[in-house]
């Protein structure tokens, strides 16, 4: 861990009022969810296009299904880690503290995190291809496979974006207008290496906002992010926490 930086960047936080944070698979890493691109990421084990794509869900529904399914009891058995229980207390330590996250698992929500901005969707929710309708399922293992629409009786698919479909626009919309607006961008646990969520650092950037980088790997932010912290989530995170607790008490004694 780098005190200095870790100093640094909470005599910055202590002041800040506009913080935005967008996480990655690596937030999870610690609650035991495999990353995707990781030495034992996701993408090394399975076929994005075989599992990930509407072409793979019309052309074989059943095993895109068995797929979620696995992970939704992978999911099921994780719990919050130091990372996001941090981000869940930072949200109100803030007075504008924005969570973006392209995570599909649930945990910051798990961990106290008023509507996060889920980019990605959530994989406890399914969708009805015909009527739009999406509704919360956390039955592990699902009941039915593949689950049918109690309404229309359609096959259900799983409330997340796929490889080669748009986000939606409102909430990518949502997502530039606070990193854009924000003084401090922290990127948690991402390659940054999947369009549009890679280009909300560069938009944060452009405004003017600090950026801080945590991955113990580079990506291809770690150039021109102003902070990298090359470590956990969920250590550095709590560190940096504890520095601004103290900053903020040490200001406080002062101001009496
Ligand atoms: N703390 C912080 N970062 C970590 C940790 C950790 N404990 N462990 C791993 N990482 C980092 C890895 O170094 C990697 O850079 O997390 C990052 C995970 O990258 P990916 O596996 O590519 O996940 P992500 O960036 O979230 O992928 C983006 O791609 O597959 C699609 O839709 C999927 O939302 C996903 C998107």
């Amino acid at each position: 861990m780098n005190e200095d930086a870790l100093d640094e960047l909470a005599g910055v936080l202590v002041s800040a009022t506009r913080v935005a944070v967008l996480t990655g698979a690596g937030i999870s890493a610690e609650s035991g969810i495999p990353t995707f691109r990781g030495a034992q990421g996701l993408w090394k084990r399975f076929r994005a296009e075989e599992l990930a794509t509407p072409e793979a869900f019309d052309r074989d529904p059943r095993l895109v299904w068995e797929w979620y399914d696995w992970r939704r009891r992978l999911i099921a058995e994780a719990v919050p880690n130091e990372g996001h229980k941090t981000l869940a207390v930072w949200q109100k330590a803030f007075p504008s503290f924005s969570l973006i996250t392209q995570n599909i698992d649930g945990l910051h929500g798990l961990a106290g995190s008023a509507d996060p901005i889920e980019l990605h969707g959530n994989i406890w929710k399914t969708r009805c291809p015909f009527e739009g309708t999406v509704r919360e399922n956390r039955e592990v293992p699902l009941s039915e496979l593949p689950p049918r629409c109690p309404d229309c009786g359609r096959l259900l698919r799983p409330h997340v974006v796929w490889f080669g479909e748009s986000l939606d626009s409102r909430i990518l919309d949502e997502a530039f207008r606070r990193c854009s607006s924000c003084q401090v961008l922290f990127v948690v646990g991402t390659s940054a290496v999947v369009h549009p969520a890679a280009a909300l650092p560069q938009a944060a950037a452009e405004a003017g906002a600090v950026i801080v980088e945590v991955n113990p790997e580079p990506t291809p932010l770690s150039r021109t992010a102003d902070f990298c912290f090359r470590e956990p989530s969920g250590r550095m995170l709590s560190r940096l926490d504890r520095r601004l607790e103290a900053r903020r008490r040490s200001s406080a004694r002062r101001t009496r």
